[in-house]
């Protein structure tokens, strides 16, 4: 269904200036927190923008949760897409993002990340002639059997503009053959996410009460990548490795469990004794447990770079990561599923020196990624 709350545009719409038009797209959990900034910074400049939420994401505490914490406009668009396999979640994206891009004629899109929203987002744009804006544009991780490097490489190379985070994912693209002048570094969203939001999620205490922590003294975890959590073996070992992690520290194991993971965990008959099993959290809350962590285990790729951003050691629960960064600073390690592994690493993480630089900006990307799209009279 698509629902429309057209209003506002047509209040921008005056005839006293030219209206270019912008339509954010965003779908899931990350893309709502990293596109957050980009969106407060069109409604302080009063840029026209409007939002299409593809809906992949649709409950409370993967979605609308974020939408009042980050304190955002709800989107003008809601295609409902919901869960499903690849091609019937693109395919939904795709056919309902055409119709919304014809009807409503934006002057370009933006997409932010590697989800099948950005895939679908960007491709119905650019086969309409709409220019598609790529934030987050250049990541790799090499391994073209997790379907958001399918997803990236498709949305790069469709691309008109492509904000990479950092000249080694801008490296990235050029050495594709994509054209210098189409490539703005500009940093990372995230940092500028983590800015805006950390004193207000300071305040935010009483989610340590609930799940029974002290600052400083437990290890925080998430896990929800398809090539993990989808495979026995591997969020086996993963389980194994966190308990591991539990009994040598003495610290509290907190889990906030993406529901495809929690799903999983439960299809398998696994135990999860040792671990405390919490439901997802919002932003705020999340963030003031990530920056109040002893150590950070996930295969999330925007909380590698937030651990970084808040000098928390982190360990990977994968084999490679498409934020080299964070191991070339030395906040972040790779180890994989094996849990002889993940303990090894949970020990040497957590005796590394914290003081490593934040590779991912000044917190400013938002803004510099504005002045582009205003530079090139994308908006007005
Ligand atoms: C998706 C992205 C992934 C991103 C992640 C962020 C793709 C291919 N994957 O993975 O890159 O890191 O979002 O969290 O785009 N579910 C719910 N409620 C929801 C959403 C999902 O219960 O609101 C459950 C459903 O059982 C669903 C499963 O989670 O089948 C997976 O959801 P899906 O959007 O397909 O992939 P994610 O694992 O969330
Ligand atoms: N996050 C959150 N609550 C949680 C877990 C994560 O708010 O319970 C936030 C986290 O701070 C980060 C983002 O969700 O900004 C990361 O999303 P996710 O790990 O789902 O996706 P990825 O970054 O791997 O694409």
């Amino acid at each position: 269904m698509v629902q429309a709350f057209l209003l506002p545009l047509f209040i921008l719409q005056t005839p006293t200036f030219r209206v270019i038009m912008i339509c954010l797209v965003l779908g899931t959990r990350p893309e709502i927190i990293k596109l957050s900034p980009l969106i407060r910074e069109c409604g302080r400049l009063e840029v026209p923008y409007f939002i299409l939420h593809t809906g992949q994401h649709y409950s409370y505490e993967m979605d609308r949760v974020f939408f009042e914490d980050l304190e955002l406009p709800v989107p003008q668009f809601n295609l409902d897409a919901g869960s499903g396999l690849h091609g019937a979640q693109t395919g939904k994206i795709l056919a309902g993002a055409e119709r919304v891009f014809l009807e409503h004629r934006p002057d370009a899109v933006l997409v932010q990340g590697d989800t099948n929203t950005v895939l679908a987002g960007a491709l119905a744009a650019c086969k309409l002639h709409v220019p598609v804006c790529h934030v987050e544009a250049g990541l790799r991780s090499f391994d073209r059997r997790m379907p958001e490097e399918i997803n990236r490489i498709v949305a790069d190379h469709v691309s008109d503009l492509l904000f990479a985070p950092t000249e080694t994912a801008a490296g990235h693209l050029r050495r594709e053959g994509i054209p210098g002048e189409k490539i703005f570094v500009t940093g990372n969203t995230v940092v500028d996410a983590v800015y805006q939001n950390l004193e207000i999620a300071r305040k935010k205490t009483g989610v340590m009460d609930r799940v029974g922590t002290k600052e400083g003294e437990f290890i925080l975890v998430t896990a929800h990548r398809a090539e993990n959590v989808d495979e026995r073996g591997r969020l086996a070992g993963i389980l194994e490795g966190l308990v591991a992690v539990g009994v040598e520290t003495g610290m509290p194991v907190i889990f906030p469990v993406h529901p495809r993971t929690a799903k999983m965990i439960r299809e398998f008959g696994l135990d999860a004794r040792g671990i405390r099993i919490v439901p997802p959290l919002g932003y705020l809350e999340f963030l003031l447990l990530e920056s109040k962590a002893a150590l950070i285990l996930t295969d999330s790729g925007g909380i590698q770079e937030e651990a970084c951003v808040l000098g928390v050691p982190c360990v990977t629960l994968r084999e490679n990561t498409e934020r080299p960064e964070t191991l070339e600073v030395g906040s972040n390690v790779l180890a994989g599923t094996n849990p002889t592994t993940i303990l090894e690493s949970a020990r040497e993480m957590r005796s590394r020196d914290r003081r490593w630089e934040n590779p991912y900006g000044d917190g400013r990307a938002g803004r510099r990624i504005v002045e582009v799209l205003v530079g090139k009279g994308l908006i007005a």
